[in-house]
């Protein structure tokens, strides 16, 4: 069923002690009658113990990457089933971060997000345009070469551990976000196109987030559009307040 997802992507930030302290400021502070789903990812350092922190609370955590291989001699990569074998059931893949930066194709994704799968965690797959695909008009075809390259390779049975996360990469980080009615027209697309591979009952299923400069003041518009199922904040999940503030905004 489709499901209201508010997701912290926390990036390089935080260290033990910190984690610790907003941990502890959400579970004080997040409201015993959300019914959305909080997701938080730290660092993977410190995936353990906010597993052991969130132990009794509604916060689910989530890593940020995962390796596609097994195990094997991959210096300084984490795999799916040390994730899980310390109760992190969900993890992040493909965001724009790690496509630009770390050179990860849409093949590489798509590699991923099958170990993921296999070790039946929920995969948090972004994906999105850059300005220049905007700008040329071009962004609902690299959105669904996006879709169909990094994850429409997946089984039907595969999409109840699938959330999307539509990331435009022009509005991550920058304070620049998309219009309520551009995020709207694209998770409509988003969810046109996941029916057309795959039916009516996964497409309108499968939780579509919004991500990109979502902040307190603008959440509760976002999150008010229909193809809006949530987000994935990145700038306002490192403060308690913000961070509050856009889960009570759903
Ligand atoms: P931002 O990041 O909210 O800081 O724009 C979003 C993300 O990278 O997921």
């Amino acid at each position: 069923m489709r499901k209201k997802i508010v997701a912290g992507n926390w990036k390089m930030h935080k260290n033990a002690t910190q984690t610790t302290e907003l941990l502890n400021e959400l579970i004080a502070q997040i409201p015993a009658e959300t019914t959305a789903q909080v997701i938080v990812a730290p660092t993977f350092v410190n995936l353990s113990s906010a597993v052991e922190n969130l132990k009794f609370s509604n916060i689910a955590v989530a890593a940020q990457n995962v390796h596609q291989a097994e195990s094997g001699a991959f210096t300084g990569e984490i795999s799916a089933d040390m994730l899980t074998s310390i109760g992190v059931n969900t993890v992040i893949l493909g965001h724009s971060e790690r496509r630009a930066i770390f050179n990860e194709s849409d093949a590489l994704i798509a590699n991923k997000v099958d170990t993921a799968l296999k070790h039946e965690m929920t995969v948090i797959f972004c994906f999105g345009e850059e300005l220049k695909d905007r700008q040329s008009k071009n962004h609902f075809n690299i959105v669904e070469n996006q879709l169909k390259d990094g994850l429409f390779h997946i089984e039907a049975k595969d999409w109840s551990n699938v959330v999307l996360a539509y990331e435009p990469v022009w509005a991550i980080g920058t304070g620049e976000t998309a219009s309520p009615e551009q995020a709207q027209d694209m998770h409509e697309f988003i969810r046109e196109t996941v029916r057309k591979a795959f039916g009516s009952d996964i497409a309108e299923d499968v939780t579509i987030l919004y991500g990109g400069s979502v902040k307190p003041d603008n959440a509760k518009e976002i999150f008010s559009k229909p193809d809006v199922d949530g987000g994935l904040i990145g700038g306002a999940a490192l403060n308690a307040k913000d961070f509050v503030a856009i889960v009570t905004a759903i």
